[in-house]
């Protein structure tokens, strides 16, 4: 068995408030306020809506971005990395500029997110000897590394991080994988959902459901796909290269236990085989002998439409598999931006409600929490905190760069803020119909002042100047020893809650 990798605008369909009059804020000046569609008014200053148009679902016809590729040229291998991955020679990382999952002939360049501290530090997760195969219950695991197998052949990696490695994700489980130009992840179908983020390249995704309907696409860096339980689906990289993200609604998901085409033909006796297909028993004489995993592929036609295979039955057109989500623009807050992608755009994906944040240096993604789910994260880029309050009294504060995978359970409370000087762009990916979450500020601004006065004994001008609405996110500088953030940015603006901006 081969081993498996392991891990680890367009339109605006919000309902725009252009202006609104703020002469209730004293100033009579106009100020832009946006209404996140289907969300409560936002904070001045904001515009755009949170979601995107649901023209975006499904194919929109358009070539692939071959700009935009997923290999490395700069691949930076130490002594012993090009030996047999068999031999499994101990790598020393710690001094390459720019290490890479790649053992022999196997593996592929890593162009995606990424923590490279606890790649240097742990030479043997990061590009396994070929020898490793199979789920080894977590002996040893550093905080944000995804565990890793490259394959035999040059054709790319994945990792994985399941419950076995973050024992609290206890709701979604998720996948990094990375397909070298032209290359195939195998035909294949599983029990979990998957939701999908495409980080760099472009791939032609497609797949076949239960009626014969079928769903071709071809995606870019920052667009989605969902492919249901129990669908079989095709991945192959377009001629840049491909890496992913993958989520799925299970917590132990293991990319060892998918249905592979491969698989299917070696366990089924092959006098059946040809029954079923109609042929002689000979047919079979070169069936894969292994399963095939991840493996170089010949290129794909540079047209969608030369692989857009429709049946009796049509295309999947009613709720389509993909969301070309790099094309929505984000809302815009000041210290950031969000964009949300749930199933009021994207209902196939019927229970991933996902926002994908960028949180600028000295912002902070406002202190929250979610009504009906955990929180699974990725960190694309940047460096960031997060402290999760758990009732009745515990708080423990965690450290997160680029690559690291977090997770807070339901209904914990928490806040992501900016520790670095770049900004911080995550997912936050809940198993619910709807992305929702509860603001810590707004609901204190919506409680009446006496209220909060009485609980939490704050100075009158603080609880005068929570904000009726939800910021997402709040500005703040750079300099993280400032304690004193009166009168920045928008959080309260002293707004008297008498305005039009009232919900
Ligand atoms: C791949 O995508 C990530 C996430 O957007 C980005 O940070 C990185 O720079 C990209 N890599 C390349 C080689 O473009
Ligand atoms: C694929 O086939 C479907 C169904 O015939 C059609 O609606 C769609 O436009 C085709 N897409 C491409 C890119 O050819
Ligand atoms: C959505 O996810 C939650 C949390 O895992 C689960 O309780 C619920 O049953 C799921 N709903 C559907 C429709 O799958
Ligand atoms: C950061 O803020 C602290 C506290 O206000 C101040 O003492 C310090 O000088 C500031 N640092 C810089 C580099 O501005
Ligand atoms: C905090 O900053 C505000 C605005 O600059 C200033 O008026 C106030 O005196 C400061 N508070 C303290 C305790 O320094
Ligand atoms: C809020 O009030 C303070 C003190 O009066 C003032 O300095 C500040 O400009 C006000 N902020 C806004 C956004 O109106």
């Amino acid at each position: 068995m081969l081993p498996v990798a392991k891990l680890f605008s367009a339109c605006l369909t919000g309902h725009l408030i252009p202006y609104i009059s703020a002469a209730a804020i004293g100033s009579g000046q106009s100020l832009p306020i946006a209404i996140p569609s289907g969300q409560s008014p936002g904070p001045p200053g904001s515009s755009g809506s949170v979601y995107g148009s649901p023209a975006l679902v499904g194919p929109d016809g358009n070539p692939v971005d071959t700009a935009d590729s997923a290999v490395l040229s700069n691949s930076d291998l130490v002594p012993g990395q090009q030996e047999d991955a068999d031999l499994g020679l101990y790598l020393d990382l710690s001094e390459a500029q720019n290490p890479q999952p790649i053992r022999g002939t196997g593996g592929g360049t890593d162009p995606g997110p990424r923590n490279m501290i606890y790649e240097k530090s742990n030479p043997d997760l990061y590009a396994p000897p070929g020898t490793d195969a199979g789920d080894v219950d977590n002996l040893k695991w550093p905080m944000g590394l995804s565990f890793n197998r490259p394959g035999l052949k040059r054709a790319g990696f994945a990792r994985q991080q399941n419950i076995n490695e973050l024992p609290a994700a206890t709701e979604m489980a998720g996948v990094d994988m990375h397909l070298e130009p032209n290359a195939y992840r195998e035909l294949h179908w599983h029990q979990a959902n998957e939701w999908s983020y495409i980080f760099n390249g472009s791939v032609r995704v497609g797949a076949v459901d239960e009626a014969g309907q079928t769903s071709y696409d071809d995606l870019n860096a920052g667009d989605v796909w969902f492919f249901p339980a129990g669908k079989p689906h095709t991945i192959q990289a377009l001629d840049k290269g491909v890496e992913f993200l993958l989520v799925f609604d299970s917590s132990s998901f293991s990319e060892e236990n998918t249905f592979l085409a491969s698989e299917l033909f070696l366990r089924t006796p092959k006098s059946v085989l040809a029954k079923n297909l109609k042929t002689d028993v000979s047919s079979f004489d070169n069936i894969p002998q292994d399963q095939l995993y991840i493996f170089p592929g010949t290129p794909a036609p540079a047209t969608l439409s030369a692989q857009n295979i429709t049946g009796p039955a049509g295309s999947i057109s009613t709720n389509p598999y993909t969301y070309h989500f790099s094309q929505q623009e984000p809302y815009i807050v000041d210290g950031g931006s969000v964009k949300i992608l749930d199933p009021t755009t994207f209902p196939i994906a019927a229970n991933f409600s996902v926002a994908y944040v960028t949180v600028q240096p000295g912002a902070m993604r406002e202190i929250h929490w979610h009504t009906d789910s955990d929180e699974w994260n990725f960190f694309i880029s940047g460096s960031a905190r997060m402290t999760v309050f758990s009732a009745p009294t515990a708080s423990r504060t965690f450290d997160l760069a680029e690559g690291d995978v977090g997770y807070v359970p339901f209904p914990d409370s928490h806040y992501i803020e900016n520790t670095g000087d770049i900004d911080v762009v995550y997912l936050e990916v809940l198993q619910a119909p709807k992305f929702t979450d509860i603001s810590v500020a707004q609901w204190l601004g919506l409680t009446p002042p006496q209220v909060v006065k009485d609980t939490l004994s704050l100075p009158d001008e603080v609880v005068a100047n929570l904000p009726k609405y939800k910021n997402y996110i709040v500005p703040g500088n750079t300099n993280l020893t400032t304690t004193n953030f009166t009168g920045e940015g928008p959080v309260g603006t002293n707004y008297t809650g008498n305005g039009p901006i009232m919900i």
